[in-house]
């Protein structure tokens, strides 16, 4: 299968990239600068944007010699200056900013075939390429005189300044189809029953007759990732559903759930070890890592019981790019436990199947296993559970309220069919007391804040517009069926600036 490798340097657009990429049926993996692997099936390489000058002392760079292997190499924005700087062109810093959409005027390449000569193209870039490198010549040029796009045939490089992946940039899909197939020649063999067939290959070749351990969770990811490797393995696999006691009361029916669509797991109570631990740790990001390192600890110690040698991961591309994964450059916003809280010694080697794919990706080779719509139109449950949900220390005491607090709420918007409007929905029990009165009587009891969002990949996210009765009819059962809780609030923020989870 053909591949393009887009080596991600922290833009914002760098997804949408790989994703139009893969839309145009060509394979697209990200990669950090630090570890970016050609194979034989690289047919091309694309430089994203990023938020550094290039001459900064820390700044990402790019090695010589990933451009002087004779793969096509196309460098976007900050990408386009890294390619400038390596050839010993010229870059003025800070000088000529340009923002938003800009026109372009094209000259002759291969990337513009059957492009009209001018374009309205997205630009964010503060630096710019003042000189060319030798051997390039100019490809085009921005309504302010700016250089915005060089090439040199013989190198087979190729740089824009603006952003074909952005939707804004008039022709942009015509450009990056341009570089896939007139300059990579790439072969539009990305599909996704093509990416099952050969996953589960490559797994078979990695694995041979190694033991595996699933982290299962019975959610979308890790159910999706679960089958393809037990297709690949069999019984090699032996899926693992921790009850770290921080689950809802949904949850509790996975492993069930999990047999009718005939997933096998073994359940393991590790609990008392998980509140043992998590006894007075209040901060979020060492809740995060401690929950991630318990769960290693759980999967290292099940390991040694079948003498398994790696631990399967249903990671996906956003949990990566948001734990700062794919590219040191970008800002850590926090650890899901799947990628970021894992601790540097993990003895188990690792198998992340879907790392490089969407959530829609995975749904859709979701339905390709022949995995229930019920299992794959569930809402996202993130690993740490409910202890990301409780502000402060995560005790049981305080699990058993928010359970209830979330099992009212989701009865509620099940039963008037809102649940299906909704991209996730729960309820998060805060570190407030508050004055009330029931039944004639002063109380003082907790509050809790109930979150819904609409949103497509959980990058960014809206506050659901919940019908008023309906928030109405579930403040009243919460406070009326949970002495504990007295009072009832509503998030309205998005995503940015809030992130979908509290902590
Ligand atoms: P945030 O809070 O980062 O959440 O806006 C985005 C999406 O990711 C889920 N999430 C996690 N999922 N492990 C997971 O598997 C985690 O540690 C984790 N943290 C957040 C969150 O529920 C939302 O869907």
């Amino acid at each position: 299968m053909d591949e393009i490798i887009v080596v991600d340097y922290g833009s914002q657009y760098t997804r949408l990239l790989a994703r139009r990429i893969r839309e145009f049926g060509v394979y697209s993996r990200v990669e950090s600068p630090e570890n970016v692997s050609v194979m034989p099936d690289t047919v091309g390489i694309m430089l994203s944007g990023g938020p550094a000058s290039v001459y900064l002392k820390d700044a990402p760079q790019v090695n010589i010699n990933l451009l002087e292997k004779g793969i096509p190499v196309l460098g976007i924005c900050y990408g386009m200056q890294l390619l400038a700087k390596v050839f010993d062109g010229k870059i003025a810093r800070g000088k000529t900013f340009e923002y938003g959409l800009t026109s372009v005027e094209t000259f002759d390449s291969k990337i513009f075939n059957n492009l009209p000569e001018k374009i309205s193209s997205w630009m964010s870039h503060g630096d710019t390429v003042q000189k060319l490198p030798e051997g390039f010549i100019l490809t085009a040029k921005s309504e302010n005189g700016i250089i915005a796009g060089f090439e040199s045939k013989e190198k087979n490089i190729y740089a824009l300044q603006f952003h074909p992946e952005v939707s804004q940039t008039e022709y942009g899909n015509e450009i990056i189809k341009n570089f896939l197939f007139d300059v990579c020649k790439a072969k539009q063999s990305w599909r996704i029953d093509d990416f099952v067939e050969a996953k589960i290959k490559e797994i078979r070749k990695t694995v041979s007759n190694s033991k595996v351990i699933g982290a299962i969770s019975g959610g979308v990811d890790s159910t999706v990732a679960t089958v393809l490797v037990s297709k690949a393995i069999g019984e090699n696999l032996v899926p693992i559903f921790v009850d770290h006691g921080l689950l809802r009361e949904e949850d509790i029916a996975v492993p069930k759930v999990l047999a009718d669509i005939g997933i096998k797991v073994k359940v393991v109570d590790a609990s008392k070890l998980f509140f043992k631990r998590l006894e007075g740790v209040e901060n979020p990001e060492e809740k995060r890592k401690m929950i991630g390192k318990l769960f290693i600890e759980v999967f290292e110690r099940e390991a040694r019981l079948i003498n398994a040698e790696y631990l399967l991961q249903g990671t996906i591309y956003s949990d990566v790019i948001e734990s700062a994964g794919s590219s040191s450059f970008s800002s850590r916003i926090k650890s899901h436990h799947n990628v970021g809280g894992l601790p540097d010694l993990m003895h188990l080697k690792l198998i992340e199947p879907i790392r490089e794919l969407f959530k829609d990706e995975v749904r859709d080779i979701g339905k390709l296993l022949n995995i229930s719509k019920e299992i794959l139109n569930r809402q996202p449950f993130p690993g740490p559970g409910l202890a990301i949900r409780i502000i402060g220390e995560a005790t049981p005491e305080k699990v058993k309220i928010l359970r209830k607090v979330d099992h009212i709420m989701l009865e509620i918007l099940k039963e008037t069919s809102e649940y299906d409007k909704i991209w996730q929905t729960f309820a998060v029990l805060l570190p407030v007391r508050s004055v009330g009165v029931k039944g004639d009587k002063r109380t003082y009891d907790y509050v809790v804040a109930l979150r819904a969002v609409d949103s497509l990949e959980g990058m960014t996210a809206s506050w659901h517009m919940m019908p008023y009765e309906i928030l109405r009819k579930i403040s009243s059962k919460i406070t009326g069926e949970i002495p504990e809780v007295g009072r009832v609030v509503y998030d309205v923020t998005d995503k940015p600036p809030a992130t979908i989870e509290w902590e």
